[in-house]
């Protein structure tokens, strides 16, 4: 089997590490990167730190409007699937580079894979909820990381080719701790000590381009008194040098890091606050409390559980949080069992028989 895998944004490439890894033993793999993401630290860091083979080709669309950006990943995906006529495409979350993949493939009749598929924060005012929905119903295979996942798309009328696989970030986060443990001086090389600091990490568009809201986050934040560390996304980064934000003197803005830096600053981190969907993941992996800058979740498992709560970006509800959630207790085995790679590698093996 041939597969197409495309993906372009910084969590996509965390995500195809574990499967590209096992896809290339038994089958042939074509990785296209959209270009979406395109800084060392966004991009290339993660293909080194993770061992994924570089792509075969890049589109180098970079950033822009959504349909401007959209559009022009669409029609480089498109002509890459006609000449090389893969028997599957394989795309990851929900970012644009997910919705380009999907549409691309779906219009040549070439079978979709869909690996977080089922995700809903059934909030449509989020770019990445509707780029999850169209993926979804133009998928042929949804590999699902949890239960709820299976059950969204059952209430959406989608139960044919659903499968249940666990969850890839589970299976990259235990393959690469050790390692990150080992080979990382980030918290040395920061002055930091394992339980002395909290992790912030903000750049979902509604937060960032809204300068009331960031401001609001950044309050709060500064409110708690608490000495934090803030690896800051390029979309935050522009954000503050346009809105001119006031930085609390205990927050300590950085560079965004690669993911072994970021496995090792979760695992120090006495708290994670963060409207990141993959980062709310590895808090829970990790056995550290969540403070979600949301007022809504697709991991609705982990606030079920008690490990995440949802403080939108009232300040006050931030920095109440960053000081008085102290979760306890057991932390039950929602993503898997690390091996998510080899069900979704297994499931697509049968695409191969109803490719055109
Ligand atoms: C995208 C995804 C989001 C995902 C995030 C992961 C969409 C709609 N959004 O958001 O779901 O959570 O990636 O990080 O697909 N920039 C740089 N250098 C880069 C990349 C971006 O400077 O290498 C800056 C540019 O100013 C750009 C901005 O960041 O305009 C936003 O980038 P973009 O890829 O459009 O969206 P993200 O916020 O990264
Ligand atoms: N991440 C990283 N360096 C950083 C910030 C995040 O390696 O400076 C990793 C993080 O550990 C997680 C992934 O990037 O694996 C999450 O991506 P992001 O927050 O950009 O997007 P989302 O998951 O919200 O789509």
């Amino acid at each position: 089997m041939k597969a197409l895998t495309v993906l372009g944004a910084r969590p996509q490439f965390i995500k195809a590490a574990p499967v590209s890894r096992v896809l290339r033993r038994s089958h042939e793999e074509l990785i296209l990167h959209t270009g979406q993401h395109y800084d060392d630290a966004m991009s290339d860091l993660f293909f080194r730190q993770l061992d994924i083979p570089a792509p075969d080709l890049n589109l180098g669309v970079g950033s822009g409007p959504h349909g401007a950006q959209t559009a022009a990943m669409l029609e480089g995906v498109e002509k890459v699937a006609i000449d090389r006529r893969p028997d599957v495409v394989l795309v990851y979350g929900d970012t644009n580079s997910t919705l380009a993949g999907a549409l691309a493939a779906a219009k040549l009749h070439i079978p979709v894979a869909h690996v977080e598929a089922g995700l809903r924060s059934f909030d449509r005012r989020m770019p990445e909820e509707v780029n999850r929905v169209v993926a979804d119903h133009l998928s042929a295979l949804l590999l699902c990381p949890t239960q709820t996942a299976v059950a969204n798309l059952a209430a959406e009328g989608m139960r044919e080719g659903v499968r249940m696989v666990g969850d890839v970030m589970y299976d990259a986060f235990l393959q690469n701790l050790d390692r990150a443990r080992t080979q990382c001086t980030v918290l040395d090389d920061l002055g930091l000590q394992r339980g002395g600091y909290d992790l912030l990490t903000v750049h979902r568009a509604e937060n960032v381009d809204d300068p009331r809201r960031l401001g609001a986050i950044l309050e709060g934040v500064g409110a708690s008194r608490r000495r934090v560390v803030f690896p800051v996304h390029p979309r935050t980064r522009a954000a503050l040098a346009r809105d001119g934000a006031q930085v609390a003197p205990g927050v300590m803005l950085i560079d965004p890091v690669g993911y072994l830096e970021m496995l090792v600053l979760e695992d120090g981190a006495a708290k994670v606050v963060t409207d990141s969907g993959g980062v709310q993941k590895e808090a829970y992996f990790a056995g550290r409390p969540c403070i979600t800058l949301r007022d809504r979740t697709e991991w609705t498992e982990t606030v079920e559980e008690g490990w995440n709560v949802l403080a939108g970006t009232d300040p006050a509800k931030v920095a109440s949080a960053m000081r008085d959630f102290n979760p306890e207790g057991e932390r039950p085995k929602l993503f898997g069992d690390g091996h998510a790679a080899e069900r979704v590698v297994d499931a697509l093996s049968a695409v191969e028989m109803v490719s055109p």
